[in-house]
């Protein structure tokens, strides 16, 4: 099994009666519960990156959070780092602002929150919902090393330079077909990942979020199921031209009007 990771054997002592109840409910308990326990030391297959685009952030924004966008929101930012199909692995393991000394000023320019809730804390959510179940493979089993390893993953699939390479740049008056955005992303992105759109109040299609699908080793290509259960954002469709508008600081839900 190797070297077990010392907090997350923690999370496994303090969420064990999970897998000891399937053990007693099997009919080979030994057999099934060496088949539980070591899924559940590493409980996932792919990590799903996850970058978003400000300037179309706050159109679907609720209107019960207030819209921040920061003054140099020009660049696609990190949403998060999810470890497919599982959430919320230890909610003993926190995360300290002393965590992430070294890393807050990247942090803050490439991980911004983008409603009236500071950085730190969307940090902390994405920590506790996706990072803490990153835990089992040992270049994610710290909160730096998740960190670092999503600002990491940013410069190497990196969404402006792809775009800039293609020649697409955001426009109020121009959409982009879905074949487009997909040959630009194809050579950094290879096959598997989404396009995510929002719908605006013209009922134009905007490109709003990217999930790269990442193996363990963080090479692209993992394949998995796509649930889309709960979230306001859609996979981006072929029928219709796609926009890409650009960030819009005095009017950030409706940024071309
Ligand atoms: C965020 O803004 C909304 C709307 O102004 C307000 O109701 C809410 O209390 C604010 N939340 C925080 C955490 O400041
Ligand atoms: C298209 O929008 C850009 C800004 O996004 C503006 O500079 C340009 O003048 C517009 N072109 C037309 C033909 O309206
Ligand atoms: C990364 O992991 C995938 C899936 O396990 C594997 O197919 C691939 O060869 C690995 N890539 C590298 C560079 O190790």
């Amino acid at each position: 099994m190797g070297k077990v990771p010392a907090l997350w054997s923690l999370c496994l002592l303090l969420n064990g009666f999970v897998w000891l109840f399937v053990m007693i409910g099997s009919e080979q308990p030994w057999q099934k519960a060496e088949a539980v326990h070591s899924e559940y030391y590493c409980p996932w297959q792919c990590l799903t990156f996850v970058q978003m685009w400000p300037g179309s952030f706050c159109v679907a924004l609720a209107t019960r959070f207030e819209c921040v966008l920061p003054k140099n929101a020009n660049s696609w930012t990190i949403h998060g780092l999810w470890p497919s199909d599982i959430t919320a692995c230890c909610r003993y393991w926190y995360l300290f602002p002393s965590d992430l000394t070294d890393l807050m000023p990247d942090l803050n320019w490439h991980w911004p929150s983008f409603i009236n809730l500071s950085n730190f804390l969307f940090w902390e959510k994405e920590w506790h919902k996706h990072g803490t179940c990153g835990g089992c493979v040992e270049t994610l089993n710290s909160p730096s090393k998740y960190f670092r390893a999503a600002l990491d993953l940013r410069t190497k699939y990196n969404i402006d330079s792809a775009f800039q390479k293609a020649r697409i740049v955001p426009s109020c008056n121009c959409s982009y077909q879905l074949s487009s955005f997909q040959a630009a992303l194809q050579p950094t992105l290879g096959d598997q990942y989404e396009l995510q759109y929002v719908t605006d109040i013209q009922e134009r299609q905007i490109l709003v979020q990217i999930k790269i699908s990442l193996s363990a080793n963080f090479s692209t290509g993992c394949i998995q199921s796509g649930s889309h259960d709960g979230s306001p954002y859609k996979p981006c469709q072929a029928q219709e031209n796609i926009f890409y508008f650009p960030p819009n600081l005095e009017n950030p839900r409706d940024p071309c009007p």
